[in-house]
C-alpha cells in the first residue's frame, strides 16, 4: 500500500470558519493533499485571502459568506458550494466560539450565541451536506472539538457544554450514516495561538498553567493539526467512525 492512501485528489471539500485559525490550516492542508475547497465564513476580506492562498497551492478554492447559525444561509450556501464544485466529499465543522465568565455570571444571549455556533451549527451544516455524499456513498464529515468536550475547567460554561455535545454529535452521526459510507470523527486539539485564545496566550498564568498540565509541556503549534486533518479527511481512516482524536501533547491521558 502505497502513500496514495492519503491523497485528496478529485475531492472537495468544504471548511466552515476557513477565515483564520485552525480553520485556515484545515482548509490549507486539505488543499496541500490535494482536495479543493470551499471556504466558509463571515469575514470577505479573509475569505478573499484564504482562497488566493489555496489558489497558490494549486488547488481550485471559492469563498463563501456563511454564517452558521442561520438554517436558511446554511441551506442556500451549500447549494451554491454544489453548484460550484459539483458535489461535497469531506464537510469540517470547525466554526466556533467562546466567551468565559464564571457560571453564575454567565448571559443567556452568550450561551445562545456558543451553543447555536459550536453545536447547531455543526447539525446544520451536517443535516445540508451529508445527503448529497449518501446518494455518492461516500463522505467524511469532521467535527473540531476541543480538549474540554472532555475535561472542564472553569470559565468555560458554554463551550465545554458545546464540545461535550459535538462529541456526542459525532458518535450519534457516526452510527446513522455508518453504513451509507459517510465516516463522522472529531478532532480534540488542546491550546493552539489562534484569535480565539489571545485572551488566554496573554494570561502569562493562565499561559503557564496550559504548559504545566500539558505532559509535552507546551502548547500546539499550528502545523501539527496537519496530520491529522489529512488522516480523517483520506481513506487511511476508512475503518474509523465516530471517535474523537485528541491533539494535545497528552493533556487528556492524565
Ligand atoms: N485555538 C485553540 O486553541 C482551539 C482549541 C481547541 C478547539 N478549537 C476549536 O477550533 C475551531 C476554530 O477555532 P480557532 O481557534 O481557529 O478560532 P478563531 O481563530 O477565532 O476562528 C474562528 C473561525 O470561526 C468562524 N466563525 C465564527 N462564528 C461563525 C459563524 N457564526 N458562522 C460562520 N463562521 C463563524 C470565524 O470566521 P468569520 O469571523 O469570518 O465568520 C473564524 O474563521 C473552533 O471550533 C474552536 O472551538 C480551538
Amino acid at each position: 500500500m502505497g502513500m496514495e492512501i492519503f491523497e485528496l485528489k478529485n475531492k472537495v471539500a468544504l471548511v466552515t470558519g476557513s477565515t483564520r485559525g485552525l480553520g485556515e490550516v484545515a482548509a490549507k492542508s486539505l488543499a496541500k493533499a490535494g482536495a479543493d475547497i470551499a471556504v466558509c465564513g463571515r469575514n470577505t476580506s479573509d475569505l478573499k485571502r484564504v482562497t488566493d492562498l489555496i489558489r497558490e497551492l494549486g488547488r481550485n478554492a471559492n469563498g463563501f459568506s456563511l454564517d452558521v447559525t442561520d438554517k436558511q444561509m446554511v441551506v442556500q450556501t451549500v447549494e451554491r458550494v454544489l453548484e460550484y464544485f459539483g458535489c461535497i466529499d469531506i464537510l469540517v465543522n470547525n466554526a466556533g466560539v467562546n466567551h468565559r465568565v464564571p457560571v453564575l455570571d454567565y448571559p443567556e444571549e452568550e450561551w445562545d450565541r456558543v451553543i447555536n455556533t459550536n453545536l447547531k451549527g455543526y447539525f446544520l451544516m451536517a443535516q445540508a451536506v451529508v445527503p448529497q455524499m449518501i446518494e455518492h456513498g461516500y463522505g467524511k464529515v469532521i467535527n473540531m472539538s476541543s480538549i474540554l468536550g472532555t475535561v472542564g475547567l472553569p470559565n468555560q460554561l458554554a463551550y465545554a457544554s458545546s464540545k461535550g455535545g459535538v462529541d456526542q454529535m459525532t458518535k450519534v452521526m457516526a452510527i446513522e450514516w455508518a453504513k451509507q459510507g459517510v465516516r463522522v470523527n472529531a478532532i480534540g486539539p488542546t491550546y493552539f495561538e489562534t484569535e480565539l485564545v489571545t485572551q488566554i496566550r496573554d494570561d502569562p498564568e493562565r499561559f503557564e498553567f496550559i504548559n504545566d498540565r500539558t505532559p509535552m509541556g507546551r502548547w500546539g503549534y499550528l502545523p501539527e493539526l496537519e496530520g491529522t486533518v489529512i488522516f480523517l479527511a483520506s481513506p487511511a481512516s476508512d475503518f474509523i467512525t465516530g471517535q474523537t482524536l485528541y491533539v494535545d501533547g497528552g493533556w487528556t491521558i492524565w
